[in-house]
């Protein structure tokens, strides 16, 4: 492997195996389950998104994940339940930067999924993903304050929280803060 981000994951979609769940492109066959995790307000509440209202906007949201695949930018993946094939969720890697070999992870769980584990097992292979088969060298994640849950997940997936960067995002007509977390190579690999 060279010495910059291994960009050969985006000539064929990149599925990956874990013991529960199997990371997977998200299809037009997945969309009224999709929809359930989009169109619900406790999923979507510290998130930059609206829930959504229609099944029709999902199609939106998935297409949206294949032109980012496309154009390189972004991985989004389906999280499926290997014992029955249902989706218990998503989550994605992107805003790649070359030079520092750096990317930002994101997630999101059907509520009826919750506390099953699943983010902290998707997140772990998507960590070795990026590190290893990326080979980035940072894995970073922003948390909105309040969002515990999603801190609790990052600290068991590895992810050291660095700080607070002061109202980095605009979301649902505000700016907010973000707690910063994040995992190196180095991290990853003592
Ligand atoms: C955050 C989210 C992804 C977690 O998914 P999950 O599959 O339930 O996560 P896990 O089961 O792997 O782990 C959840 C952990 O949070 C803990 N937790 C649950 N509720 C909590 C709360 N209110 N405060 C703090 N920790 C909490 C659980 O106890 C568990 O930790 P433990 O294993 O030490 O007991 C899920 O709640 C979600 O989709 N939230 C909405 C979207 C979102 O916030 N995405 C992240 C944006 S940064």
């Amino acid at each position: 492997m060279g010495i910059g981000i291994n960009m050969r994951v985006f000539e064929e979609f990149p599925v990956i195996e874990g013991e529960r769940i199997k990371l997977d492109r998200i299809k037009s066959e997945n969309e009224e389950e999709l929809y359930e995790i989009l169109s619900d307000s406790d999923v979507a509440e510290y998130d930059w998104f609206e829930p959504i209202d229609t099944v029709e906007r999902t199609e939106k949201f998935i297409n949206h994940y294949d032109e980012e695949y496309e154009e390189k930018e972004e991985i989004t993946w389906g999280i499926f339940n290997k014992a029955n094939g249902k989706l218990v969720g998503i989550c994605n890697l992107g805003d790649f930067e070359d030079s520092s070999r750096r990317c930002e992870v994101g997630y999101d769980i059907k509520k009826s999924e919750w506390n099953k584990g699943y983010a902290t097992e998707a997140i772990k292979m998507l960590v070795k993903f990026a590190l290893c088969d990326m080979n980035l060298n940072r894995v970073e994640a922003f948390v909105t304050p309040g969002n515990d849950r999603s801190v609790r997940v990052l600290e068991k997936s590895g992810f050291v929280r660095e700080g607070l960067v002061r109202e980095r995002d605009f979301i649902k007509g505000e700016l907010v803060d973000g707690i910063i977390m994040a995992i190196l190579k180095s991290d990853y690999c003592k």
